[in-house]
């Protein structure tokens, strides 16, 4: 493999030009610290407004700060385009474009698609091309290889590399970042795993090589299901807790004190965010493409994605409680963002709750001061300005628990609150507060 011996070494003298495909929550920061550790660092997005506020030295990106990244682009480290031709003077390419649901919740691989598509007419000898997109097990081998082969001509293995590195980034998680997260990577060869071992172990502390790209997205997607099996769990929990007349949050908590083999998740009202809710459904479809169910997932699948409408029926039981009908009720809905303190709310269920609340007749407004406005389904709406008319509204129903909300103001001044997060637990007075 000649034409490729050189990679590793021109890696680690920090000679390697590094594209990144794809400058959102994962792009991003994973193009500022290839820039921060001194990679020639080039971003290719399709959105145009994305790269021209880049190229001014302003991040979108919560995780990436904009007065860490102007620095970057000012000294030329790091520069973005809508144009893919710069692919060719790159040494590694990483793809972290979007990989969603369609709407028949069947894995769309078409943004991976249409980048490899216009990476294509760029390929030269000795680059190499990593997918961190989450996807199934084998689309790196029988989808990205062949169409990088066809498109150049060349030979993955041979004449350049592949391999497959899962993103693990946890947005808003103060403590572990892209350096301190263990990455996975699994090369098509021993020599693409050495090659993609040395471009991540230049700014990431431990690098696992695992055999095989479809080993590293089944590690993805392990984690992944791991998780969403384990919410399905604990919301049913907290269905069964309702029946029983119990706090789910102190039968959790307590049994967390067991310091072995225990470990605690939370119910809420929903999966939320760009991974939890899609990634477990990557591997039934491809199992299913096998003929084998994979019911854990299918299961937790069931019982997560109905936890808006119990939301919205003890909402309903709520309001009841309190002689009044959920039909023409003000509901002031706190949070739309998918999880704490953080600006996106891809796929959160709070969402959905709005849209079913607003079915059953309520009159819907929200309060989210990370999310001033949001889109969905061609409609757009935006977050009251402040909580002043709390007491107005005849339930607030607290979707996210955002640090910055006061949560004994608002157990004090709203007529009802309906809880789905347990963040009121500090509240003493609770006369008011409906649990999950
Ligand atoms: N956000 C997370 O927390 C997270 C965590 C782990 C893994 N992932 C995975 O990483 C991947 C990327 O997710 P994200 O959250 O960064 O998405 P994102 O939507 O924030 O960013 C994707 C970017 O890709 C751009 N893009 C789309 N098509 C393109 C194309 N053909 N060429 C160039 N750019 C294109 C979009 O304009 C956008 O800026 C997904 O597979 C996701 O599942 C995300």
């Amino acid at each position: 493999m000649s034409a490729n011996t050189s990679l590793p070494e021109k890696i680690n003298q920090r000679q390697a030009t590094v594209a990144v495909v794809g400058l959102g929550y994962v792009g991003l920061p994973l193009a500022t610290r290839c820039a921060q550790v001194g990679f020639p660092t080039r971003g290719i997005d399709v959105q145009q407004a994305r790269v021209d506020r880049i190229n001014a030295g302003v991040s979108d990106i919560g995780d990436v700060p904009s007065e860490m990244m102007a620095p970057l682009v000012t000294a030329g480290k790091l520069k973005a385009y809508t144009t893919f031709a710069i692919v060719a003077e790159a040494d590694a390419v990483v793809i972290c474009v979007p990989t969603p649901l369609s709407k028949t919740r069947d894995p769309d691989n078409s943004y991976i698609v249409r980048a490899l598509d216009s990476i294509g007419p760029f390929i030269r000898k000795g680059q190499l091309f990593v997918l961190e997109s989450t996807t199934y097990p084998g689309f790196t081998r029988e989808v990205m290889v062949p169409m990088l082969e066809k498109a150049s001509g060349l030979i993955a293995g041979t004449d350049f590399h592949v391999a497959f590195s899962p993103e693990r980034i946890d947005p808003g998680n103060e403590k572990y970042g892209v350096k301190n997260t263990t990455k996975i990577v699994g090369g098509l060869t021993p020599e693409c795993g050495a090659a993609v071992q040395a471009l991540y172990g230049s700014f990431i502390d431990t690098v696992r090589v695992v055999s095989s790209p479809d080993t590293a997205e089944m590690v993805k997607l392990l984690e992944n299901t791991f998780r969403a099996v384990n919410i399905g769990l604990v919301n049913e929990v907290a269905l069964m807790c309702n029946k029983l007349g119990l706090n789910p949050f102190e039968v959790i908590d307590a049994a967390a004190t067991k310091p072995f083999g225990f470990m605690p998740f939370y119910p809420g009202p929903g999966l939320g965010g760009h991974c939890i809710p899609i990634d477990p459904l990557y591997l039934s479809w491809k199992l299913r493409t096998m003929n084998y169910q994979a019911r854990f997932i299918e299961l937790a699948d069931t019982i997560n994605t109905a936890m808006p409408a119990h939301v919205v029926q003890i909402t309903q039981d709520a309001l009841n409680d309190a002689g009044k009908a959920l039909k023409n009720a003000k509901v002031l809905v706190l949070g739309v963002a998918y999880k704490r303190d953080i600006d996106d709310y891809r796929e959160s269920p709070a969402l959905t709750i709005i849209d079913l609340l607003e079915k059953k007749g309520a009159h819907v407004a929200y309060f989210d001061p990370h999310v001033p406005s949001y889109r969905e389904d061609g409609h757009s709406r935006s977050s009251i300005a402040d909580l002043g008319d709390l007491g107005s509204y005849d339930v607030a129903l607290i979707t996210t628990d955002h640090t910055s909300f006061d949560y004994a103001d608002i157990a004090k001044r709203a007529q009802l609150v309906v809880d789905t997060r347990n963040a009121t637990k500090k509240v003493t007075a609770r006369g008011n507060i409906h649990l999950l």
